[in-house]
């Protein structure tokens, strides 16, 4: 397995979560009184489709459950480096929200979580589909849905833990460090070493992006708020990364995972966040809008200038940065549009989200 010599290597004694070693997972949770007394470990498999950690599947006599492990790497790339400590955070945020119903019930369960290991167990919600659909198409965001996942930030949100020690644990400064390159910097740099058109898969997609690149004053809209991500202290404990990417379909109605990129900041993000992805996935405009009346009707407070503000960055990232949504089958003109849109965001973000 890729760089499992390297992780043993400096870090002797630790776990390292190998989907193909069995035996080594089984030690590892009959010796760390991981399972009941009479719970056997059956098999092991990737969970799903994920790019940063190592997550897993895990069926015993009495169900299953998922294991995530994040590594000093990501794990589809692993020549990039990555916060060791980001399951830990994970786990920490599944702590805190754990006695708020609105917002536990629509997550799985914290099971535990090893230190050492930088492991966290969770419920598994079962075979649930993902909402990458979406941008073809294929799949419908119901208003059920959208009003669900609204009312789970504005209940989120309400969660910050006071100021002090308390909040210093949910700082992650590392990963926005992570997020800020991939999300403002890297996207806009030039060069980047990002050959778009190949990239992307389509052609002219470079000398579209060339002109947003030399626009000074998109830029400094867009570096301004890098700065406000990075280093503000927003009042909102966020999920961080609150796209489709993050929710799946289950029998039960839609739940949020993977909350590794939290931090207590602007409620703004992941409204915007949210926002951009719904025009992304070419949701109406007075549906993008709905977010903001169904967040407020919840009780939550915002500027819906700052919104549009993340929601553009959002939109930029997705089409000329490393993150790429493989469903979307948008072509140039499409996407010229959209980077307009961004461009709008920014620049007139008291203006609604209509190009
Ligand atoms: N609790 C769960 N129940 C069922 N399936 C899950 C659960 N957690 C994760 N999965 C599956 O595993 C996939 C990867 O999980 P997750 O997004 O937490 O990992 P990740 O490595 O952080 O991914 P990413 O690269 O997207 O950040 C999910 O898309 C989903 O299919
Ligand atoms: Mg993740």
């Amino acid at each position: 397995m890729i760089r499992k010599a390297d992780f043993l290597a400096l870090h002797p004694g630790v776990y390292f979560l190998d989907v193909t070693d069995v035996p080594t997972l089984n030690v590892y949770l009959t010796d760390g009184g991981r399972l009941g007394p009479l719970e056997a470990l059956i098999s092991v498999e990737k969970a799903g489709e994920g790019n940063m950690n190592c997550t897993v599947r895990i069926r015993t006599s009495s169900g299953s459950f998922i294991l995530k492990q994040s590594r000093p790497w990501l794990e589809k790339y692993p020549q990039i480096s990555a916060p060791f400590d980001r399951a830990l955070i994970e786990a920490r945020f599944y702590h805190l929200i754990s006695a708020t119903e609105a917002v536990a019930s629509r997550m799985p369960r914290l099971l535990w979580a090893d230190e050492q290991a930088h492991t966290l167990a969770l419920e598994d919600l079962g075979p649930a589909s993902d909402f990458f659909p979406l941008y073809a198409r294929q799949i419908a965001l119901s208003d059920t849905i959208l009003s669900a996942l609204v009312n789970y930030l504005a209940a989120l949100h309400r969660l910050a833990p006071e100021r002090g020690e308390d909040r210093k644990r949910f700082t992650n400064h590392e990963m926005r460090v992570l997020n800020h390159e991939h999300m403002f910097a890297l996207p806009l740099r030039e060069p980047n070493g990002l050959d778009l058109d190949a990239h992307t898969g389509t052609p002219g997609l470079t000398a579209v992006a060339a002109s947003l690149k030399a626009d000074a004053a998109y830029g400094q809209a867009v570096a301004a708020l890098g700065e406000r991500y990075l280093h503000g202290e927003g009042e909102n404990l966020l999920h961080g990364d609150f796209f489709p990417g993050s929710f799946l379909r289950t029998a039960a109605g839609v739940r949020i995972i993977d909350p590794e990129f939290c931090f207590c900041g602007d409620a703004e993000l992941d409204l915007g966040v949210l926002a951009a992805h719904l025009l992304l996935a070419g949701e109406p405009t007075d549906r993008v809008e709905s977010i903001l009346s169904l967040y407020h009707a919840a009780g939550g407070g915002f500027s819906s200038a700052l919104v549009r503000q993340y929601a553009g960055v959002e939109i930029m990232r997705r089409l000329i940065g490393v993150a790429q949504i493989p469903t979307l089958k948008a072509g140039l003109a499409r996407k010229t549009d959209l980077l307009a849109l961004s461009r709008q965001l920014l620049l007139a973000p008291e203006q609604s989200f209509s190009v």
